[in-house]
């Protein structure tokens, strides 16, 4: 057995990390010596009350619900089959990802549709313990099809309100901004957003990473901030430590979504860790999007020791194999993670979050709770 302390509050968490091969698959236990208590990594992954803060809704459009939608809708498909759409999900890079997200995006029409794949999201969603959710959207994705920008947020934010009162899941939504097209496009669906400042709390910066810096976005995320918006953007997925730092420095982003090449630039790096300015690590997005070639080779554990906030999110998860259960599940054995860093990952993204303090210090009390249920 190889013991692994976590230190902690003076009892030590240790986990078996060279378990006989028959026990792989539940090999991570969390045992603690003055309990002896002994939990699977799996269960306790999905015990664990967390935060999800990097996930796209149309990234959450399952082929099952694809076909009901295009059926309803008259919308012919170029797929035969639940099993060709998954088959299609083997991408080489983020833009062969994009092809086939936005043509899946394409199929939403009606305020039912966005209520439906945001409903369906948030159930999965509290079923894996998730308390808080910050959802973003891709409005240029449908208004540039001719659908009103209002029948995507009323959809979206009735599934919200609805999963409020019904599942007890707090939600933010965040407006995303395709870095693809030109800065005048998401000045005029800034503008659009306006009227719904209420119900939008951030903006960020989404699609094809490389060749579209964040400094081509400056006065629409100016503007963004002077209305009221707070701010965040992809950065260091496909792109260079120094689209991280212009979404830093020119954006005056609050949170980088992805990160991973920060850690080229060690004054960056440092910077990131002095502030605490948080990153949505996906690392099930970032293996099949081929951003790391194996998960145990993914840089979440060096960004932990680096110092680095890091939290782990989903990103597409109906593109890549797993909600954030599976997320966490596969970097916790990958880089064979302790329990007490499983906790950290979970606090951090409370603390990372959009909410109120107040609501915050909420969320980590049931966390914390959660971590001395299981001491
Ligand atoms: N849009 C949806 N998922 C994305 C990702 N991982 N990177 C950039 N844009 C996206
Ligand atoms: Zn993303």
């Amino acid at each position: 057995m190889t013991c692994q302390s976590t230190g902690g509050n003076g009892k030590r968490i240790y986990y078996f990390s060279d378990m006989p091969y028959r026990f792989r698959s539940a090999a991570f236990r969390v045992t603690i010596l003055t309990v002896r208590k002994e939990m699977s990594v799996e269960d306790f992954v999905k015990g664990i009350p967390k935060a999800e803060l990097h996930l796209h809704i149309e990234g959450t459009f399952e082929p099952e619900l694809m076909f009901k939608i295009a059926g309803r809708n008259n919308v012919r498909l170029q797929y035969t089959s639940i099993e060709e759409i998954r088959e299609a999900c083997n991408f080489s890079n983020l833009q062969e990802f994009l092809d086939l997200y936005y043509t899946g995006a394409g199929i939403l029409t009606d305020e039912e549709d966005f209520y439906d794949l945001t409903w369906a999201y948030l159930e999965k969603a509290v079923s894996q313990n998730v308390l808080h959710s910050e959802i973003f959207f891709d409005p240029q994705t449908h208004t540039g099809r001719g659908i009103a920008f209002s029948t995507v947020v009323n959809g979206i934010h009735k599934a919200r309100a609805d999963a409020g009162e019904k599942l007890g899941i707090s939600t933010r939504l965040i407006l995303c901004f395709l870095r693809d097209l030109d800065e005048s496009a998401a000045m005029k669906t800034l503008e659009e957003a306006l009227g719904y400042r209420d119900r939008i709390i951030a903006v960020g910066l989404d699609s094809a990473e490389a060749g579209n810096p964040p400094s081509k976005f400056h006065e629409v995320f100016k503007r963004a901030r002077e209305a009221g918006f707070l701010t965040v953007a992809h950065g260091g997925e496909e792109g260079p430590a120094t689209y991280v730092r212009e979404a830093l420095e020119i954006l005056k982003v609050s949170r980088i979504d992805h990160g991973n090449h920060c850690l080229d630039d060690d004054e960056l790096a440092e910077e990131l860790v002095r502030r605490r300015i948080p990153l949505t690590v996906c690392p099930l997005s970032n293996l099949r999007l081929k951003v790391v070639d194996r998960m145990e080779r993914h840089p979440l554990r060096r960004m932990m020791e680096r110092g680095l906030l890091v939290t782990v999110n989903s990103d597409d998860p109906a593109y890549f194999g797993g909600y954030i259960n599976e997320n966490y599940l596969a970097v916790a054995k990958a880089l064979n993670l302790t329990a007490e860093e499983i906790y950290t990952l979970a606090k951090n993204s409370f603390e990372a979050c959009f909410l109120e303090k107040s609501q915050k210090d909420k969320m980590l009390k049931t966390l914390h709770e959660y971590k001395k249920k299981h001491e």
